[in-house]
C-alpha cells in the first residue's frame, strides 16, 4: 500500500516537472531587486557610490527593492560580538541616512531571518567545491589566511540564497560581485531543472561607468575596499571634512599635471572624476571645462568640496540616527517581520520540491486525494 501511493506521489511530482521546465521559458517573474552589504559599520564611497546610492535610486523610482545587512556573511571572518551589534546598528543609521525610506523598502537584518541558513544548506548540496573554489573573493580573502573558515569557502551560496529567497529578479551591486551573481544565476538554472520553475535568474545591475568599481586613493590599481589596512585608501561617509581634505590631497595620481579623464592611462585622475562626478551631480564634460587651467593639485580642492558637500548632510544625518537606537530597533523589527513572510513562503514552497517536509505534505496530498475521490 505504502509502495503504491509512494508511486503515484513520483509520478505526479514527475508530471509536475516536466510541465514546470516548460514554464521555464514562458514564465515572466514580477521585477524585485534586491541587494545586501556587510555591517561594517559605515560605508566608504566605494560602497556608497557603487552599489546604495543606486539603491536609493531604484527605490525613489518605485520598484519594489528588498535591502539585506547581511551579518552571517560577516562572521566568516571573526567578530567580536559588540562590535558586530554595534555595526549592525550603525549601518542600519548610515542606510537610512543615505536616503533608504522605510515606508517603501524593506530594511532588514539577515541574521533575523532564519530562512536564509536553510536556503543555504539546501543550495550548498546542489554545488560543486570546485565551482566554489574559482570564485576570485575567496581566493583573495583566503591567500591571506592560514587556515580557511568553511564559512568563507561556502559564502557565495548564501549570498544566492539571499537574492534567491526573495525571488529577485534584479541585484544592484558593484563589479566585485558579478561572478557569485553568475553563481546565483547557474544554481537558480539547475534547481528549476531538477525541481522545476520556482526561481528566475536574477541580473546584476552594475552601473556602467567607473563607479562600479572605484579605486584605492592611495593605489588606483586595486579597488577601494574595507580590509585595506591603510585608512588613507578610502573616504568613509563619517569621514569629517578635514579628514576628506587629508585623504584626497594624499590621493596618488601621476606626474602629469593637466586633469584628463582616462581610466586606463590615468586611473588615479579617473578615479576622483568618477567621483565628482557622482557626489556633484555634473557630467564629466562639465568637470573639463571648470577644471581648464588647474593641475591635479588644483583639482584635488574642488573634488574635495563636492564631497563634502554631498556627503555632510549624510554624516550628520547617521549621528541623528544613532541617537535613537530605539527608532532603529522599531524600523529593523518591522523590516524582519516583512522579510520573514516572503522568506517562509519561498522556503515551503523549496522544501515541497525537494521532498521535505514530509508529514505535512503526505497529509496535505491524502486530503487532497479524498476530496477527488468524492
Ligand atoms: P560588501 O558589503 O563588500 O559591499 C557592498 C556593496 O558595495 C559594492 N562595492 C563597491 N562598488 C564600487 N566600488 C568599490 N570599490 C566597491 N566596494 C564594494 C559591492 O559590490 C556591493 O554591491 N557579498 C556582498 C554582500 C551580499 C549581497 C548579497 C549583495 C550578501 N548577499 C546578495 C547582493 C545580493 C558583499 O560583501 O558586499
Amino acid at each position: 500500500m505504502l509502495k503504491l501511493s509512494y508511486q503515484v506521489v513520483r509520478r505526479l511530482s514527475v508530471s509536475v516537472h516536466r510541465c514546470h521546465s516548460l514554464e521555464t521559458k514562458t514564465h515572466t517573474w514580477p521585477r524585485k531587486i534586491f541587494s545586501g552589504v556587510q555591517p561594517t559599520g559605515c560605508l566608504h564611497i566605494g560602497n556608497y557610490l557603487g552599489a546604495v546610492k543606486r539603491w536609493v535610486d531604484l527605490q525613489n523610482a518605485g520598484e519594489d527593492v528588498t535591502y539585506c545587512i547581511v551579518d552571517l556573511h560577516s562572521i566568516t571572518l571573526p567578530q567580536e560580538p559588540e562590535i558586530l551589534r554595534h555595526n549592525c546598528l550603525q549601518m542600519a543609521a548610515t542606510l537610512l541616512a543615505c536616503g533608504i525610506d522605510p515606508m517603501k523598502a524593506t530594511l532588514f537584518v539577515q541574521s533575523a531571518v532564519p530562512q536564509h541558513a536553510e536556503l543555504s544548506w539546501i543550495l550548498g548540496c546542489m554545488t560543486t567545491m570546485a565551482r566554489l573554489t574559482h570564485l576570485p573573493q575567496y581566493k583573495e580573502k583566503s591567500a591571506k589566511l592560514k587556515e580557511i573558515p568553511l564559512g568563507l569557502y561556502i559564502y557565495p551560496v548564501l549570498q544566492a540564497a539571499d537574492i534567491m529567497l526573495y525571488k529577485a529578479t534584479h541585484v544592484p551591486v558593484g563589479e566585485d560581485q558579478v561572478q557569485h551573481l553568475q553563481l546565483a544565476q547557474s544554481l537558480a538554472r539547475a534547481f528549476n531543472n531538477r525541481f522545476g520553475t520556482t526561481f528566475p535568474f536574477c541580473e546584476a545591475k552594475v552601473s556602467d561607468d567607473t563607479s562600479s568599481r572605484l579605486k584605492s586613493l592611495r593605489d588606483p590599481a586595486k579597488k577601494m575596499s574595507k580590509s585595506d589596512p591603510d585608512p588613507k585608501s578610502c573616504i568613509m561617509l563619517t569621514d569629517e571634512p578635514k579628514v576628506i581634505q587629508e585623504k584626497i590631497k594624499k590621493s596618488v595620481t601621476d606626474f602629469t599635471s593637466e586633469v584628463t579623464f582616462d581610466p586606463e592611462k590615468r586611473p588615479g585622475v579617473a578615479n576622483l572624476i568618477t567621483i565628482h562626478s557622482l557626489t556633484s551631480g555634473k557630467t564629466p564634460a562639465e568637470i573639463f571645462v571648470e577644471a581648464k587651467g588647474l593641475n591635479t593639485g588644483q583639482y584635488k580642492q574642488q573634488v574635495t568640496e563636492a564631497l563634502v558637500e554631498h556627503l555632510n548632510p549624510i554624516r550628520i544625518q547617521i549621528g541623528r540616527y544613532m541617537d535613537d537606537p530605539n527608532y532603529l530597533t522599531a524600523i529593523i523589527e518591522n523590516g524582519c517581520e516583512k522579510a520573514r513572510s516572503t522568506a517562509e513562503r519561498t522556503i515551503t514552497e523549496v522544501k515541497e520540491k525537494v521532498g521535505m517536509n514530509a508529514f505535512s505534505v503526505i497529509r496535505q496530498q491524502a486530503i487532497r486525494r479524498k476530496e477527488l475521490a468524492k
